[in-house]
């Protein structure tokens, strides 16, 4: 059996999981690819650092570097997950050094992705991130592979298990946002810095992958249209479900008339549709492509279990000799496609008013919306009259960004509005 070396760089919460699946599944992995794998190598910042699992201290690399081009390292594994430092260099050292490279870093790939995978069909080795969208989900594999020859137009998921679950939750318990994040870090489904996970970003880093995967574009860099979760507050929850609809964190991306429009924002979606019943950690991506029609796959986002799944498939395609282009065909054949203009994007929009309870305020708002040719499809008062204050609920009739954020801006400007209001959009 042929001889293969990996070095496994980050011992985390991923690293130290991935470290001991490969032990387990030594064997049925040679049974599959014919291979003997062994670790070679690991690192992580700190050596004296306790870990759950035993290894020799030998195969400990105080500098990461160093595996990258150790003669006996074949894959190298990045399990740090900066989108830039000693993660890029890692990874571009051990791609220059003829190494496969796999990696769970979403952060990393949506921001080098084109530089990193032109390096590496240069070197003639994989460059592989299956882990870095939807753990559980093997959607970059079923894009590459599964649903190669269809021509794909448009990707919708719920691809952030932290904000789904925080989601979920709060309709379930009837706990406010601050509460429910809590309880989500004690958990371990939020990080203690959840930043990223609550406004978009997370998101917005693997819809620029899933796009990129599925019209061969280059990984855009515009600016797209995009809110996180944290000003949804309990109110907006209950509002929805009364209105039998269900607040869901979702990315999009598709063509437009040769454009690509992506964008990342809280909608309200209809409980009988399938994605408003995806509640807690779990993430879904449904895909519209030619001729599959549609196709949708399930399955938890992130974690350690997960994660480790989807780098032992990266792990089992290079060893079974599955050379490829990182992102489905040549990199000098990926184009780059125009952004679609967002203040074309026309919708019905949920916009909850937090106003002084005085005569007059009510029309002031619907003056204003107006006058910005925003029509009033449904509106619902709720007063507080103890506070003399009232939340005022307004649907609107399809209206585009632009109108939408021009009047918003109004708003800001009016005392008689407590604050910025709430803008979710009807899916
Ligand atoms: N956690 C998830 O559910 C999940 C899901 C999907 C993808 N991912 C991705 O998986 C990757 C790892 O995530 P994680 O949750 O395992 O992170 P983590 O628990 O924070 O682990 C990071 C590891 O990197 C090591 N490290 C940090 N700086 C280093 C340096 N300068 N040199 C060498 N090692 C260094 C740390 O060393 P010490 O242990 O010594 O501190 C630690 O072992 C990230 O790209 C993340 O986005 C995570």
């Amino acid at each position: 059996m042929k001889k293969i070396g990996i070095g496994i760089i980050g011992l985390g919460n991923i690293g130290s999981r991935f470290y001991k699946e490969i032990i387990t599944n030594k064997r049925e992995i040679g049974l599959k690819t014919g291979t003997n794998i062994n670790i070679v190598g690991v690192s992580a910042k700190n050596i004296n650092k306790k870990r759950n699992f035993k290894f020799q201290k030998k195969i400990f690399f105080k500098n990461p570097l160093d595996i990258t081009k150790n003669p006996k390292v074949n894959i190298v594994i990045e399990l740090i997950g900066l989108s830039d430092g000693i993660s890029k260099k890692i990874v571009e050292n051990a791609l220059k050094n003829k190494k496969h490279v796999i990696t769970a870093n979403k952060a990393l790939i949506s921001k080098h992705g084109d530089y990193l995978s032109l390096l590496a069909e240069k070197n003639k080795v994989n460059l592989e991130f299956e882990a870095s969208v939807c753990g559980g989900i093997p959607i970059l594999r079923t894009l590459k592979d599964g649903l190669a020859t269809n021509k794909i137009n448009k990707v919708i998921g719920i691809l952030n298990g932290t904000s789904n679950y925080i989601l979920s939750e709060m309709e379930k318990s009837k706990n406010s946002f601050k509460k429910v994040l809590n309880k989500a870090q004690i958990l371990g489904f939020a990080e203690t810095n959840p930043q990223f996970d609550l406004d978009g970003n997370d998101v917005l880093a693997k819809i620029r992958i899933l796009s990129a995967l599925s019209f061969n574009n280059k990984i855009s860099k515009s600016k797209c249209l995009m809110s996180g979760i944290e000003n949804i507050e309990l109110k907006d929850i209950d509002m929805a479900n009364k209105l039998n609809l269900r607040i869901k964190l979702l990315g999009i991306t598709e063509i437009i008339n040769n454009k690509l429009f992506e964008r990342v924002h809280p909608c309200l979606i209809k409980k009988d549709k399938y994605i408003s019943n995806i509640n807690g950690v779990m993430n879904a991506v449904i895909l519209e492509g030619v001729p599959v029609g549609q196709s949708v796959l399930q399955g938890e986002g992130a974690g350690s279990g997960p994660t480790s799944s989807a780098l032992l498939s990266d792990l089992l395609s290079i060893l079974r000799g599955n050379i490829k282009y990182p992102f489905g065909i040549s990199s000098n054949k990926r184009k780059n496609i125009k952004s679609y203009d967002k203040n074309l994007y026309s919708n019905s929009l949920y916009l909850r008013f937090e106003v002084k309870d005085k005569p007059g305020v009510l029309s002031e708002i619907t003056k204003k919306l107006a006058n910005f040719k925003i029509s009033i499809e449904r509106l619902i008062q709720i007063p507080d009259r103890k506070n003399k204050k009232a939340s005022i609920v307004i649907i609107t009739h399809k209206t585009n960004e632009r109108n939408s954020t021009k009047c918003l801006q109004v708003f800001k400007k009016n005392k008689n509005i407590i604050k910025n209001p709430t803008l979710i959009r009807l899916f």
